[in-house]
């Protein structure tokens, strides 16, 4: 089932940014939101409770990694903001995810990481001395996620072939690094525009950048979201 609006990720240092951002939005338009690790450490859950009370939805994208119990007591607490979805990498094991969701309770999405996509296959080597190829690490990590009775992972689009056939067609690919054609890569190393990540069969795609550095935000979203929702 795949979510019609673009996730737009608030990478914003603090709270005035993101109202002065959001300001130019038309009150009745409902959005889906990303908060990372710079907002949320910037402003604490006052930012989601903001964001809630606009009417709009969370995706608040701590990528949690810790013993199970701290999870699930960090997982708990994170449910009472009323998220409607959140993360975890799936590195912390099955039994780190399970507790992840039994904090969580079933209201809210959850997701895991698999390898980042700034992890390329040869640090991947290196660094975890992991000595498969990534795209099957990706894939292992994305079936233990399922095993896990979790809701899907954030991957690259092109791994989301992969890992539905690995899993089920309702397991969910979250796809950052999409950029309409023509528009600036910035550091992202493996693009896709919103019409592919929605032709491979992405559920959710992230965008930042090319809406929140727009000379015009609002009209970058409305186009990124036509091309994604198919109706261009
Ligand atoms: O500006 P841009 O569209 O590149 O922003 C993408 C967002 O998605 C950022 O918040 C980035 O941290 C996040 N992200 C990503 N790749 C991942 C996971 C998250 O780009 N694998």
């Amino acid at each position: 089932m795949r979510e019609q609006r673009p996730i737009i990720a608030l990478d914003f240092p603090n709270f005035e940014t993101v109202k002065t951002f959001l300001d130019q939005f038309p009150k009745e338009e409902s959005l889906y939101l990303k908060i990372g690790m710079e907002l949320y450490y910037s402003t604490g859950p006052e930012i989601v409770r903001y964001i809630k009370s606009l009417g709009h939805a969370v995706f608040l994208d701590l990528k949690l990694h810790d013993i199970p119990n701290t999870v699930e007591s960090a997982m708990r607490v994170l449910s009472l903001l009323d998220v409607d979805m959140t993360n975890v990498h799936a590195a912390g094991g099955v039994e780190m995810m399970k507790a992840a969701r039994r904090g969580l309770g079933d209201k809210a999405k959850l997701i895991a990481v698999t390898q980042l996509t700034s992890t390329s296959q040869v640090q991947m080597r290196a660094d975890q001395n992991i000595q498969t190829s990534l795209v099957d690490s990706v894939v292992h990590y994305a079936t233990r996620t399922a095993e896990a009775g979790l809701d899907g992972v954030v991957c690259s689009a092109k791994e989301v072939s992969a890992i539905k056939e690995a899993t089920s067609a309702n397991f969910v690919c979250l796809t950052p690094g999409i950029r309409p054609a023509g528009a600036s890569v910035g550091d992202q190393q493996r693009v896709v525009t919103p019409e592919l990540a929605q032709e491979i069969g992405s559920d959710y795609i992230v965008v930042g950048r090319p809406i929140t550095q727009a000379e015009n935000p609002v009209a970058s979203y409305q186009a990124i979201k036509a091309a994604w929702s198919g109706q261009l």
